[in-house]
């Protein structure tokens, strides 16, 4: 067995209720940031920004109020009208679901105060039956309600990136962008090893259903890129007519090309002779960014690294060079809690950063970049560990519903991740073509 001694426990559940408040004043921020566009659907295929302002809070008293402590709603017509709100099946479906008259602005601000307060009066009564329910030991019921609220901050965040600058109305006080040139290219040989995939459920208080078990997986050794691929280097690949080019893609892929008129990634657009890359808020040469992750899908990366003669890397490649072997670690850097000067997560940001701007975030081999400034996708389809148990009984759906082998596998995390959601055995997946989230990749070599 690998010593896995030095993965700390985590006191996640220390504070819970506190973090969520935490998270809902950021939530209140984002939804600031909508202004008055309630009821644009920017992704065709999500529901309006008025849906997510109902959503999280149905959730939380659908979990915690209706499915923990089986009591009756809150608002009985919201409560099932907000429950669900990801991944329609197409476009016609999402249309479909998204006619007809929402409620008011102020109905759904005064449901979300309502289930707020019904949230906090409960905690006492969730710690109650702590001994009987797994749901309501450590409150785990409310990490499913914070965690979920967090990642749903970074949905928001994407959906106001696609509402565009002219109707967002963004924080006075965001950040500037940090630009700058791509770093030299570099590769780092990682030795063949036991990556330790998942979690153990004694050693993590809360994770979701497809964290755990824990196991142990020989991986070969391999080389990998230090940094994730940049904006720099992807450019040469789109202006070597690498879109054009059917030997980089699959035919699957080529379908989705000709279907959506894809030709360069969706946050790019070509402006008399110059490209421009969309931001949060706003807009920026491209050139100033050569050194910022592409983000691109997952169809796009594999077509890169196929041009470039090498792969995308496997969830046990990356936790491998990521963490291990021998001295396992929580984080690339070590045991610390992350803190800024790790990585772009946390919202420090609203966009990515150059990709050699966190060396404090090096892993024990020197590869950097692994946690924030973009998911990274893998090789690896979504799917369950052996073992797999839906055990959040009040949302057996969370990830079975997306083993479908369209999915995929996303390590590290994005500049809208809180640290929370950075833990090692946390997993993120997308659709193979989601153009919308915050998603990068770096190459790797078979050795
Ligand atoms: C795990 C990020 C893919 O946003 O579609 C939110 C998270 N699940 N509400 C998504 C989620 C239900 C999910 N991802
Ligand atoms: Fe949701």
């Amino acid at each position: 067995m690998t010593d896995r001694t030095a993965i700390p426990p985590t006191a996640a559940d220390a504070g819970l209720v506190d973090q969520l408040e935490a998270a809902w004043e950021r939530s209140d921020r984002l939804f600031e940031a909508v202004g008055d566009a309630w009821l644009e659907r920017p992704i065709p295929l999500r529901h309006p920004f008025l849906f997510y302002l109902g959503h999280l809070p149905a959730f939380g008293w659908n979990q915690v109020g209706r499915g923990v402590l089986g009591r009756g709603p809150v608002d009985a017509e919201l409560d099932v009208l907000f429950e669900r709100g990801i991944d329609p099946l197409d476009e016609d479906a999402a249309a479909e679901q998204s006619i007809g008259s929402w409620p008011t602005l102020e109905r759904v601000f005064a449901y979300r105060d309502r289930v707020r307060e019904a949230l906090r009066a409960a905690v006492p009564d969730v710690r109650a039956r702590a001994g009987e329910d797994a749901l309501a030991e450590d409150l785990r019921i409310y990490a499913v309600v914070l965690e979920h609220e967090q990642m749903h901050h970074e949905t928001l965040l994407y959906l106001i990136e696609e509402l565009g600058a002219g109707k967002s109305s963004p924080p006075a006080d965001r950040p500037e962008l940090v630009t700058g040139p791509a770093p030299a290219p570099d590769r780092v040989a990682i030795p063949g090893g036991r990556a330790v995939i998942g979690a153990d459920r004694e050693r993590l208080s809360f994770g979701w259903d497809n964290e755990f078990p824990a196991r142990e997986v020989d991986v070969a050794g391999f080389e990998i890129d230090r940094f994730p691929v940049t904006v720099a280097a992807y450019r040469e690949f789109v202006e070597a007519g690498g879109y054009e080019d059917e030997r980089w893609w699959t035919p699957e892929d080529v379908a989705w090309l000709r279907e959506h008129g894809v030709r360069h990634p969706h946050r790019w657009r070509r402006e008399g002779g110059a490209w421009i890359r969309r931001t949060t808020f706003g807009q920026v040469p491209l050139d100033r960014v050569g050194g910022w992750p592409v983000v691109v899908t997952c169809a796009e990366a594999d077509a890169y690294a196929r041009w470039a003669g090498a792969r995308l890397p496997s969830e046990a490649e990356l936790t491998l060079c990521a963490f291990g072997p021998g001295a396992e670690r929580a984080f690339p850097w070590g045991a610390e809690w992350p803190e800024l000067h790790h990585g772009n997560f946390g919202l420090k940001h609203f966009d990515p950063v150059p990709v050699d701007a966190h060396p404090a975030g090096a892993s024990g081999r020197g590869v950097e970049d692994l946690v924030g400034n973009g998911w990274e996708w893998t090789t690896t389809e979504f799917g369950p560990y052996p073992g797999f148990e839906p055990w959040i009984r009040t949302y057996p759906g969370y990830s079975a519903d997306f083993f479908d082998g369209a999915h995929r596998v996303l390590f590290g995390g994005a500049w809208g991740t809180d640290p929370r959601l950075l833990r090692r055995s946390f997993r993120n997946w997308f659709h193979r073509h989601y153009p919308w989230a915050s998603t990068t990749f770096r190459l790797v070599r078979s050795g």
